[in-house]
């Protein structure tokens, strides 16, 4: 049998050699293993005399604490190496420029909005925000629109309970806003609402803006003023031209629809105004004295207008989308050119 030495030797050499947890794993099998060679000197200790038996266990014994020991280390050894291979493959340069980071725009709902804001608070009109659940005591009753009258079918509406609607328009926040705000007000609320219908110019959800002037002295000339001169800025038109049908609201008396002329061809006729040279922008009048009675405003003294515009109308104008869905796909081709 090889000598207990030259096995230590060979052992050891052999172990800080191996890179491979399971070659190392074979390695030991083939000293420590059951028909392994340090095993096979164990077996022999039977053929020893009772008087050299204790000393050769002993010599085996320590061989065999020392190659655990050294498989132990080399194992320690192993990881340590895979770690730092690891590591230097994995390694960032975290100094290198990004890649293909663009930055993001605004949607341009939110650009439109922004605009509207922008334009509405350069004459002096504040902002307000309200609720998209609204009771049908806001979103009509209290708007001059009583149960069962014919104008509540004017609105597609999603009920959520028999007293709770998702609002259908933003003019509920004409009433709030009075509740809270004694005139004079000077007011926009931009904001979400609920219709169900969809289809090309139709979406369930879409953005109106609100706006409301209350004080001793507002007249329907002022009204017209205030909504001329915001087309214009708003399409960026100097001599953009506008008329004002009559029409009906039951929350404004006199009521009316602002057109504006068509911006696409300039009055001259196209698929986007339907060849009439004109595009309806939003509905306004003088506030009905029925909306602003029950809040303790005297219409004798307190006078004001109101209108409702819509926003993604706005947008697809300015940005000459013609689909009102392609606001809410948000197909990054399409958002993209908004940057
Ligand atoms: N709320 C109306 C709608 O959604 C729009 C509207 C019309 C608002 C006239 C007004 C207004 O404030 O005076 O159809």
């Amino acid at each position: 049998m090889q000598d207990l030495t030259s096995i230590l030797e060979e052992a050891l050499a052999a172990f800080s050699a191996i890179e491979q947890p399971a070659v190392l794993e074979e390695a030991k099998a083939r000293y420590l293993g059951k028909s392994g060679v340090l095993t096979e000197h164990l077996k022999a200790l039977g053929t020893l005399s009772a008087a050299e038996r204790p000393a050769a266990g002993a010599r085996i014994n320590r061989v065999k604490s020392a190659l655990e020991e050294a498989l132990q280390a080399q194992r320690n050894r192993i990881a340590e190496l895979q770690m730092q291979r690891q590591l230097a493959a994995q390694a960032l340069d975290v100094t290198l420029p990004g890649r293909g980071v663009s930055p993001g725009g605004l949607h341009p709902v939110t650009r439109t909005l922004e605009r509207i804001h922008t334009l509405f608070h350069s004459i002096g009109f504040d902002v307000a925000d309200g609720p998209e659940i609204e009771t049908d005591a806001y979103n009509f009753t209290a708007l001059n629109i009583p149960e069962n009258h014919p104008a509540r079918a004017m609105h597609d509406t999603f009920y959520l309970d028999p007293t709770h609607v998702l609002r259908t328009h933003t003019s509920p926040m004409q009433v709030r806003y009075l509740e809270t705000h004694a005139p004079p007000v000077k007011v926009i609320v931009p904001g979400r609402v609920y219709r169900c219908d969809s289809d090309m110019t139709h979406t369930p959800m879409f953005h109106q803006v609100e706006g409301l002037w209350i004080d001793d002295s507002v007249s329907f000339s002022g009204l017209k003023g205030v909504l001329v001169d915001f087309m214009r800025r708003f399409f960026e038109q100097e001599d953009l031209q506008a008329r004002f049908r009559p029409s009906f609201f039951p929350f404004t008396e006199p009521s009316a629809e602002m057109d504006v002329g068509c911006v696409m061809c300039h009055g001259k006729g196209c698929r986007v105004c339907s060849h009439t040279g004109w595009l309806e922008v939003l509905g306004c009048g003088m506030v009905h004295p029925n909306v602003l009675a029950p809040l303790g405003i005297d219409s004798e003294r307190h006078v004001g207008f109101a209108f409702g515009l819509g926003v993604e109308r706005l947008a697809m104008l300015r940005y000459g989308v013609n689909d009102l869905r392609l606001f809410f796909d948000n197909d990054l081709r399409f958002l993209q050119q908004f940057r």
